[in-house]
């Protein structure tokens, strides 16, 4: 996109002034929204002004706005020279926004193009009678009649360089153009002969609702359906919870389940072998002897065995503030701010 800026000052009229249809079209606007929100009418007012101008928005006319609104000049010009849709120099009496996207360019937008430079000149200046100008923009969303272009405020469509150059000369003489397609297609229309949704049951209402009642005849008691979850669950109760009523798969080993199933009680010497702590799964403490070396900070997170003696260091940082001691100065206090520097501020309320 190119840099948009305002127009040179030897463009900029010395000064610019609502109309009395400008003024009464800037109230109306301002009263859709809730005072304080009148800002909200900043789109609105730049598309009068320019319409005002003759096409273009001179500075004047966005500090015009500006007051109006009582928004600072910046903001307004930040809006005029955001969207493409206002122009910040003038323009010719036939504004021609020329579509130079993807889909137009297959459809031969590109010759379009030729006949723009040919007949009016480099992109963005005035013709030397001041009958056009031309800019190359984005889509303009009419692709399925592409190559098109937009003047002023209407679209034309279907161009070939042919009805375009007659376009052309036709405004330029003053005489009335067709706007829309120029080959004489019904809006988006399919371009040659239809060959798709031809049945005329498509249109005549007949095919609404012809499913249901098809199937009313093939069941001579009316319509059946599926049953409703209501139903089913009034048929088919099912318990909520798996304790509740159906069986489960769980298996409980009792002293009495495994002399009900013959087999013989547990060994008691088994039993407390099983339960010896010399049996479970071993941890080697962490030493810097085994080659991990401790937390650094006493106030990183540190391991803390939960049987010390057992041969893992302890921590000996309480686990909880010493009772009456402030949060802020809790040994334990994990929220962050024990590593942040402590902050002084003096009289002057300046830090150190
Ligand atoms: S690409 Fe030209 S109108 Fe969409």
């Amino acid at each position: 996109m190119a840099v948009r800026k305002l127009a040179p000052e030897e463009l900029q009229p010395e000064s610019f002034s609502f109309s009395p249809e400008t003024e009464a079209f800037a109230d109306q606007q301002i009263a859709k929204y809730p005072p304080g929100r009148q800002a909200s009418a900043v789109i609105a007012l730049l598309w009068k002004v320019q319409e005002q101008a003759g096409g273009w928005v001179p500075r004047k006319a966005i500090e015009a706005v500006a007051a109006k609104l009582d928004m600072p000049v910046i903001r307004v010009m930040e809006v005029a020279t955001f969207y493409t849709m206002f122009n910040l120099e003038p323009v010719g009496k036939y504004f021609i926004q020329f579509c130079g996207t993807t889909p137009c360019m297959l459809r031969g937008a590109g010759d379009i193009k030729k006949v723009l430079e040919r007949r009016i000149g480099e992109s963005g200046h005035i013709n030397p009678d001041g009958t056009f100008s031309w800019l190359e923009v984005e889509c303009l969303g009419a692709c399925s009649n592409a190559p098109m272009v937009q003047i002023n405020d209407d679209y034309y469509e279907d161009l070939t360089v042919d009805n375009f150059e007659k376009l052309l000369d036709d405004l330029a003489s003053g005489r009335p153009v067709r706007k829309g397609s120029q080959i004489g297609r019904n809006r988006s229309e399919p371009f040659q002969a239809v060959n798709t949704l031809k049945d005329p049951s498509l249109y005549d209402g007949s095919v609404v609702g012809a499913w249901r009642k098809r199937f009313e005849e093939t069941t001579p008691e009316g319509p059946t359906e599926e049953p409703g979850l209501e139903q089913r669950a009034a048929e088919n109760p099912r318990a909520a919870k798996p304790d509740s009523g159906r069986a489960i798969g769980r298996v409980i080993e009792t002293p009495a389940n495994r002399a009900a199933e013959g087999k013989p009680p547990i060994d008691a010497k088994d039993r407390a072998d099983a339960a010896s702590k010399d049996r479970a799964t071993a941890v080697e403490p962490r030493t810097e002897e085994a080659g991990i070396k401790a937390p650094e900070s006493s106030k990183s997170y540190v391991a803390n065995p939960s049987n010390p003696e057992e041969g893992r260091p302890a921590s000996t940082m309480p686990t909880t503030p010493v009772a009456g001691t402030p949060p802020s100065e809790a040994e334990t206090r994990r929220d962050g701010s024990e590593s942040k520097p402590d902050v002084v501020v003096d009289k002057d309320n300046k830090t150190s």
